[in-house]
This record gives C-alpha cells, sequence and structure tokens, in this order.
C-alpha cells in the first residue's frame, strides 16, 4: 500500500517552505514565539537541524509513494545519538488529498519497520496539543505521553 524511498533534495526544498509555515503557525497558536520572530526563528531552527539537507548525519527523509506510484506525503527521523536516546519523528506529513486514507498511519508504521531493521528499540515525538487529528493517529499507533507542556491564559 505505501512504500519509503529516500527523499531528494529537491524533494526536500519544495517542502520547506509549506513545513515552515505550519510550524510557525503551530509555534504561534502554542504561544512558544512572537508574531515578529517565528519565521525567521523556525527558517534558522531547521538549518541547523538539516545543514545538509537530506545527506545529514543521523537524519533519514523519506517520502512515502503509493501502490500507483504516487508521492503522498513525507517522514523524516533521527537516529538515536547524543541529543536523545531514542528515535525521534521530527514530521510527518500526508498531502492534503491523500489525508484520511491510511497514509498517515502506514508511513509511521514504515518509519518503524525501518528503524526496528537498523536495531532501533523507541521511537518518541512532539506533537502540538492543538493537533487533535496527529495526537489521535498517534495513541492509536501505540504512544504514548511521556511529558506535557502546560500554560493558562492570564488575560
Ligand atoms: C496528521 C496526518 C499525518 C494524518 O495523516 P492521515 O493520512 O490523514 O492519517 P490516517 O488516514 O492514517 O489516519 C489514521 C488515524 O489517525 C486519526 N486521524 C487522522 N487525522 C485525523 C483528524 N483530522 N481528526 C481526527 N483524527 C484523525 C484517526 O484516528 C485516523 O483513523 P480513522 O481514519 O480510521 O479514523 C495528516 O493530517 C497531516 O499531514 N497533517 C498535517 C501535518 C501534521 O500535523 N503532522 C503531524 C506533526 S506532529
Amino acid at each position: 500500500m505505501l512504500v519509503l524511498r529516500a527523499m531528494t533534495q529537491d524533494e526536500l526544498e519544495a517542502r520547506l517552505p509549506v513545513l515552515h509555515e505550519e510550524y510557525a503557525d503551530d509555534e504561534l497558536r502554542a504561544g512558544r514565539d512572537r508574531p515578529e520572530t517565528v519565521r525567521s526563528n523556525v527558517a534558522a531552527l531547521f538549518r541547523q537541524l538539516l545543514p545538509d539537507g537530506v545527506a545529514t548525519p543521523g537524519h533519514l527523509l523519506f517520502s512515502g509513494v503509493d501502490d500507483g506510484g504516487a508521492v503522498v506525503g513525507w517522514i523524516w527521523l533521527a537516529l538515536p545519538g547524543a541529543k536523545r536516546p531514542q528515535a525521534w519523528v521530527y514530521e510527518v506529513q500526508v498531502d492534503p488529498p491523500f489525508r484520511r486514507r491510511g497514509f498517515g498511519r502506514a508511513l509511521v508504521l514504515a518509519a518503524e519497520e525501518e528503524l526496528r531493521s537498523r536495531g532501533v528499540s523507541e521511537l518518541g515525538l512532539n506533537v502540538f496539543g492543538h493537533n487533535v487529528g496527529a495526537r489521535s493517529l498517534y495513541e492509536s499507533l501505540g504512544f504514548s505521553v511521556k511529558s506535557i507542556t502546560m500554560a493558562k491564559d492570564l488575560a
């Protein structure tokens, strides 16, 4: 139904603007940055995380390809390393026309299989509290909450 194939640098560059915008919106919605700085901070964060693009050591970027050969989304993983002892999902995205057809689930399950084959025993991720769809996806896949950030509006 879905296979992972290594993402090309061109594919990553085509996807980064969308990722930057969505992540900036999420940061603002979660109250973690200010409108005047969020976009430059997000761009800097991703440049720092992926200095060599798809060839950045310790990172795995895959496009998800369906039975008919169409690219339906992508997933970005980090292998365990100095930063954390488990592998990490930095991003998973299914392109809007393909959503709610099981591809998000298939992307994460295929990533788990890839990581298992590399001897990885744990996978973690962060998800914004307001991202109900992603939270529901991860919970249905067996992910459990390890920490929660809380905030209260004092206005
Ligand atoms: C989150 C995302 C990857 C899910 O992809 P998807 O292909 O639509 O997910 P699936 O079809 O595999 O859904 C699997 C399950 O996840 C849950 N789910 C997915 N989208 C949901 C939504 N919008 N609302 C509620 N539950 C949702 C459901 O439990 C669903 O099972 P069901 O369809 O049998 O009810 C996709 O919505 C997306 O790309 N969103 C934007 C990027 C994003 O937020 N990524 C996560 C970053 S942490």
